[in-house]
């Protein structure tokens, strides 16, 4: 079993060698699992690595670097990412040079006892050393093999690793605006795994988003364990000059909005006893933020909410919910939801499937518990027998299949707004790569099916839409918000036409 990690900030600041330029090229391929967080941590490592000569690529036998950036909120993550240990480890035997090394969540649990669980690895690092990963390698290529680096920065030490775009930027984009949680739910180990709170200075989100917009991105999602803290932490000085006292979420995201050429705002995730209320005053206020709100309830039953230490009752967030919905009434609304916590009885999850019949989410995430070592909650025992939990999720991703076809149905009639960002995966798969070549490339031998642009609603629907072959390849669509008139819902996708 994992060793539970202290919350306990000990390390000092991290100091990056100086840049060699003219170290020769190598390669770093890096896998990544679970959330959007780590997605962002993986361009992180790729900015950090690149002024050291490290290339990326997609294969691990050219790498000399090959990192597996982790996820540990349930256990399947953590057991997919041991068996793809397995499957890189005899590269090691092909090339002394390489180093092998387990970033993110896992690592940070784990620390130097997954050293000695795999012993071909080299390298384990949690997300808060991701900026001093240069001396990390240094250290190994220097000759200190088997290197583990897991303590947090204190706060006032931490430092963010500015974004810059990757080159290839997307129509949307995330931007990370915090790292770490400081809320207890007693099922969950990011607190362990992420450290306390901290906010990223407000002019720096500022700076990443401006780049991404003239880079090419229209939407941007604000990415943090619990957005809707953002800057408590941050005193006046920290704040920068510009501010010179503690921002709030919402201003944040005022802030934001008036990044010209930026045309939506999402942000995920909330929690829903944190400073909700100026949240949603800004709804039909700020141009572009978005009528989609991700709000985890997890259970629909007061005494499951009170074990996993959510503090508050089912009917505070239908409180929450109401109001939202009266201040932003076409307002879509997503969902997180835990099945077969421990202790939970079939009654009480009766109460989560009834809240989900009242609330009608537009869309839910919903998973089985997974006991996570060191939580609170671990210490209460799995209770909840395998089957029953699949039974439940079944139960519940039954009955939300049907609430989100409704949903999508009554799209078909409407008018919405469509942010387009590339071909449907269908149409992409069809056009060979072509779409990715420069403008004038000869299109493909497709033309017996309708070519389709994908893209999302501001209320997080996707639709596609047939757009003429030759406008098609011209990559007109990528980036431009459209009217659409739906004509038609499947489960998850809206198909309409362009006005
Ligand atoms: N087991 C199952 N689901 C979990 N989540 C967090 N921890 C666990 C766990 N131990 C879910 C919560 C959270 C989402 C990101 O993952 O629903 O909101
Ligand atoms: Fe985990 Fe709760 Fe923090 Fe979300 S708010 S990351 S569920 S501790």
């Amino acid at each position: 079993m994992s060793t539970p990690v202290q919350l306990a900030p000990t390390a000092p600041a991290p100091v990056a060698p100086e840049p060699a330029v003219a170290a020769p090229p190598r390669f770093v391929h890096v896998q990544t699992f679970g959330c959007q967080m780590n997605v962002n941590d993986t361009d992180r490592i790729h900015q950090v690595l690149a002024p050291y000569n490290y290339l990326p690529t997609d294969d691990p036998a050219k790498a000399s670097l090959i990192l597996l950036n982790t996820c540990s909120i349930r256990d399947r993550a953590e057991q997919k990412m041991l068996s793809q240990l397995g499957r890189l480890a005899p590269l090691k035997a092909f090339n002394d040079e390489l180093i092998l090394g387990v970033s993110g969540c896992v690592a940070q649990q784990e620390g130097a006892a997954l050293l000695d669980k795999v012993p071909y690895l080299d390298l384990v690092f949690g997300p808060d050393h991701i900026a001093t990963l240069p001396s990390l390698l240094d250290r190994i290529r220097g000759g200190e093999r088997r290197l583990s680096e897991t303590t947090f920065y204190k706060r006032e030490d931490f430092t963010f690793v500015e974004a810059e775009p990757r080159g290839d930027t997307r129509v949307t984009e995330f931007v990370t605006i915090m790292k770490g949680c400081d809320k207890v739910c007693s099922y969950c180990i990011v607190p362990f795994t992420r450290g306390r709170e901290v906010s990223k200075p407000p002019d720096m989100i500022r700076r990443e988003v401006e780049r991404l917009v003239a880079s090419g991105a229209r939407e941007v999602t604000l990415l943090g364990q619990n957005v809707n803290s953002y800057g408590k932490d941050l005193l006046g000085p920290d704040a920068g000059p510009r501010w010179g006292r503690q921002p709030t979420f919402p201003e944040l995201l005022r802030d934001i909005d008036a990044v010209p050429g930026l045309e939506r705002i999402r942000f995920t995730t909330s929690h829903p006893m944190d400073a909700i209320d100026g949240l949603i005053a800004l709804f039909g206020e700020l141009r572009t933020l978005c009528e989609y709100f991700h709000l985890p309830v997890q259970a629909g039953h007061d005494r499951i909410l009170s074990e996993m230490r959510r503090f508050y009752t089912v009917d505070v967030y239908r409180e929450t919910v109401r109001k939202l919905r009266e201040r932003c009434p076409g307002l879509a609304l997503s969902t997180d939801i835990i099945v077969g916590f421990p202790g939970e009885t079939d009654d009480e999850c009766e109460a989560t499937l009834a809240l989900l019949a009242e609330i009608r989410f537009n869309f839910i995430y919903a998973f089985k518990y997974s006991e996570r070592p060191g939580t609170r909650a671990a210490k209460m025992g799995d209770t909840v027998p395998e089957d029953v939990k699949k039974a439940r999720l079944n139960r519940v991703q039954a009955l939300q299949e049907g609430i989100t076809r409704e949903i999508m149905e009554s799209y078909v009639g409407q008018t919405v707004e469509v942010l387009f960002e590339g071909p449907s995966s269908r149409s992409a798969r069809e056009a060979d790569g072509t779409f990715q070549r420069e403008p004038g490339a000869t299109p493909p031998r497709v033309a017996s099916v309708g070519l389709q642009m994908t893209g999302t609603t501001r209320t997080h629907a996707q639709v596609n839409v047939e757009v003429p072959a030759g406008e098609f390849w011209s990559r007109r669509w990528v980036g431009q918000l459209a009217q659409v008139a739906i004509t038609e819902a499947r489960a998850n996708t809206l198909f309409g036409r362009l006005l």
